[in-house]
């Protein structure tokens, strides 16, 4: 079983290196078989995500030549719908992409039901409702775990209005209608910088879409997309989880190659309770001067601040002065890592959406679970900031979304090994 292994106690000093976008790249490698022809992405984040969702175009008959860590040439001529591998699909979210993509390249799409981090009930509703409005007809079989859908006279572009802000429905609908005859307006779309990266990336490869990054995104159908080189950007995400590190063990960080705009929200939080934040044109430094306070959180679609950053927040506020409450506003049930940080001493109390916070001097090691993947995230920075050893186990759950998290912590001074048996 393979395991983290944390000495806690030390702090961070240093520069790391942020990856790229996870959440940004899954999209981007399934949306590139719409073009039918070669793309090369680079700063593709070394991650199990990615190289599953690269093993599943495989799978489908793309030729899927890695160029080093970061960079992979996808050459989807010759990408067949319908055949996407079960148990690959059944293990992460970003297939649900598949059916956008199937669906605009062959007019029907055949997809194993996807799996992803576990955060009560995660519908696809407003996804199927986009594809509707485009013209397709989509059926769940129950049974045997597959969606189907299907647009015998092409998709048409149409208005599509979202009901629930949602990142993975808006980046559907886009995939879908890029190659739709006509006018496709999505509205209440997620403004979400990886929605802004797929419209840039499908732009550079011959698309029309403008208004990404904003709630209404207009997409006028093209009859072909050509291969092209693309760059994902920067992960916020891996981003913030550096910085809420550096919060909860003290040191000076630089945090390097990032977008400081993405961090704002995250930035914003860690300022008020206590953290001193220097932003410069591609990078951070982030320093801890002073004790940390008490503060109120609430997890919103973007620009708000960002569910993904929430269980790594709420370990950071095990240790502030005071009581800290933390509300879920984008799942029902984000909270199974409480009781593991539980173990290590903290007082959390979870009622309905809310935790309360309240802060105890010091966390000490122990045995954890890392639940998920910020949750295990969560792990990692209780463990840096705790007294004493903690042994962190699933991690194959962070290794889905953090690029050398070991190494790149390492680097900065933290006492943390894998542990392989
Ligand atoms: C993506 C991210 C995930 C992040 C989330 C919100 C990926 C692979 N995952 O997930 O890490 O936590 O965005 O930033 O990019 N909803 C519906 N109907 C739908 C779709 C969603 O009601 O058809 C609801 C969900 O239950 C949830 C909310 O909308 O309450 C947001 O979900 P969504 O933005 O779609 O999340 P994902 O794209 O699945």
């Amino acid at each position: 079983m393979e395991r983290y292994i944390v000495s806690g106690g030390k702090a961070l000093f240093g520069d790391v290196e942020i990856s790229g976008m996870k959440n940004a790249a899954l999209p981007i490698v399934v949306a590139s078989i719409l073009t039918g022809e070669k793309c090369v992405i680079e700063n593709l984040p070394s991650i199990s995500d990615v190289r599953k969702s690269l093993d599943i175009l495989a799978a489908m008959g793309a030729e899927v030549n890695y160029k080093g860590n970061n960079s992979v040439e996808i050459d989807s001529k010759d990408v067949k719908g319908g055949i996407s591998p079960y148990d690959l699909v059944s293990k992460m979210r970003g297939s649900t992409y598949l059916i956008g993509a199937e669906l605009a390249r062959f007019g029907r799409a055949k997809v194993g039901w996807p799996g992803g981090c576990d955060f009560g009930v995660r519908p696809i509703d407003q996804h199927i409702k986009g594809f509707e409005a485009l013209g397709a007809k989509v059926t769940m079989d129950t049974e045997n775990g597959y969606i189907y859908a299907d647009a015998p006279n092409g998709l048409h572009g149409n208005s599509v209005y979202f009901d629930v802000v949602s990142v993975g429905a808006t980046i559907n609908v886009m995939i879908a209608a890029v190659l739709a005859k006509g006018k496709t307006v999505i509205d209440n779309a997620a403004r979400e910088p990886h929605i802004v990266d797929l419209a840039n990336f499908f732009n550079t490869c011959g698309a029309k879409i403008t208004g990404a990054g904003t709630s209404v995104i207009k997409i006028q159908g093209v009859e072909k997309l050509h291969g092209c080189n693309y760059t994902i950007i920067p992960d916020m995400i891996e981003a913030g989880t550096f910085m809420a590190a550096v919060a909860a063990t003290g040191g000076k960080v630089n945090i390097k190659n990032i977008i400081p705009k993405h961090m704002e929200s995250v930035s914003a939080k860690l300022e008020e309770m206590g953290m001193k934040i220097e932003e410069f044109d591609d990078s951070i430094t982030i320093e801890k001067v002073k004790p940390l306070k008490k503060i109120q959180i609430k997890t919103l679609p973007y620009p708000g601040f960002p569910t993904d950053m929430h269980p790594q927040l709420t370990a950071v506020l095990c240790t502030a002065e005071g009581m800290s409450t933390v509300t879920e506003g984008v799942w029902e049930n984000r909270f199974r890592y409480v009781e593991e940080l539980r173990k290590m001493g903290a007082e959390i109390e979870v009622e309905g959406v809310s935790a309360r916070v309240n802060g105890v001097p010091t966390l000490r090691g122990a045995e954890v679970k890392a639940v998920d993947l910020r949750g295990g995230a969560a792990m990692i920075i209780a463990g840096l900031a705790a007294k004493g050893t903690t042994e962190i186990t699933n991690i194959m759950s962070i290794e889905r979304g953090y690029d050398d998290i070991v190494g790149k912590l390492t680097a900065l001074g933290a006492d943390i090994r894998k542990i392989e048996e």
